[in-house]
């Protein structure tokens, strides 16, 4: 018996597997129930008494050296196999990356920002929540005008003179221009307002506009009329027309809504324009004496004009979208659309 182990150790030293199952089949050559080492251990039965401790000890040694080597051949046969294992074809073209795009809104938005910058105004930017003051005091607005009231108006905080709000237009950042720029003064004014209104295909508690100012000495209505006709003929076509209707806002005197002309059926009348042939686009005037004496200019010496569009609705014109809505809503089928629109 004791040749028979030292046989064995001598075997476990040279024993070799290539792979996985050549190591499992020496296992089951040595430890399997039928294996060698399994049978001396059948055999150690019948040892004598006085062998026993002896033949023991060095049997428990055989089973446990046989199972460490079997054990580590295995795993050497293993990682061989993965670092045989084919290689990922690395001339495979890569997967593409899904393009994002810009939002309409956005498109849209910039698109305006962009024309105004071509005639030479500059781009100004304020604070979303603002105060009384800059939103209604100082453009005008008497002090129950009903703008104010909680009906259209967030406020931020109530009760003292000067309440902090969620601004309703971006004409807010009209006045910071007038109070901290040297004149003259040409700017636009793009942002997100709040206003809150019950949300439908036509109206939306939050949207986004472009205002626009020019304080200058001799401005007239007539520089007004033709900064909008060049704006609308560069957003909507060259062949575009505008007409103005008088109107009313606290901050300018005399006002007017300006429409264009349908750029889908060109006037004849179409269920875009409800059969008028005209679609409307923005508010404008020129600057109230009030307004420019507030931030401190004199109206004797300048003038200037003022007007204000919203960007979801010329985004809606100009793409024929028939509910605001879709702007707000993520859908990526509806944004997909637009992936492309970049264009002036
Ligand atoms: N502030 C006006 C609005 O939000 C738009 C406007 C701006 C009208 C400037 C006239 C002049 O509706």
């Amino acid at each position: 018996m004791k040749e028979a182990i030292e046989q064995i150790f001598k075997e476990l030293n040279e024993l070799k597997a290539q792979t996985a199952k050549e190591a499992e089949e020496a296992r089951i050559r040595f430890l399997g129930k039928k294996g060698e080492i399994t049978a001396l251990m059948e055999q150690f039965r019948s040892v004598a008494p006085e062998l026993k401790r002896e033949y023991g000890q060095k049997l428990n040694e055989l089973k446990k050296a046989a199972t460490a080597r079997i054990e580590e051949l295995k795993s050497l046969a293993e990682v061989s196999a993965v670092a045989d294992a084919p290689k990922e074809d690395l001339t495979m073209p890569g997967d593409a990356f899904p393009l994002g795009s810009r939002h309409p809104v956005s498109i849209v938005r910039q698109q305006i920002v962009d024309i105004f910058r071509k005639f030479g105004y500059d781009v100004a930017e304020g604070p979303e929540i603002e105060d009384d003051y800059h939103v209604f005091e100082a453009l005008n607005f008497p002090p129950n005008h009903p703008a104010r009231e909680m009906q259209d108006t967030f406020f931020v905080s109530s009760g003292h003179l000067n309440p902090l709000l969620l601004r309703t237009h971006t004409s807010s950042v009209q006045v910071r221009t007038m109070e901290t720029q040297p004149l003259p003064i040409r700017v636009v004014c793009p942002g997100r307002v709040f206003r809150n209104e019950a949300i439908s295909a036509r109206a939306h508690c939050i949207f986004h506009q472009v205002e626009g100012l020019y304080i200058d000495k001799d401005v007239t209505f007539a520089d007004l009329k033709q900064a909008i006709l060049l704006f609308a003929r560069e957003m909507f076509g060259p062949e575009t027309e505008i007409r103005m209707r008088p109107s009313y806002f606290p901050f300018t005197e005399p006002s007017a809504e300006v429409d264009v002309s349908c750029n889908i059926c060109h006037g004849k009348g179409c269920n875009i324009c409800k059969g008028t042939g005209w679609l409307e686009i923005m508010g404008c005037g020129m600057v109230d004496p009030n307004v420019l004496k507030a931030s401190g200019i004199d109206p004797a010496q300048y003038s200037g004009f003022a007007f204000g569009m919203g960007v979801e609705r010329i985004a809606m014109l100009k793409w024929q979208v028939n509910d605001l809505r879709h702007y707000f809503e993520n859908d990526m089928r509806f944004l997909g659309e637009f992936a492309t629109a970049t264009e002036v």
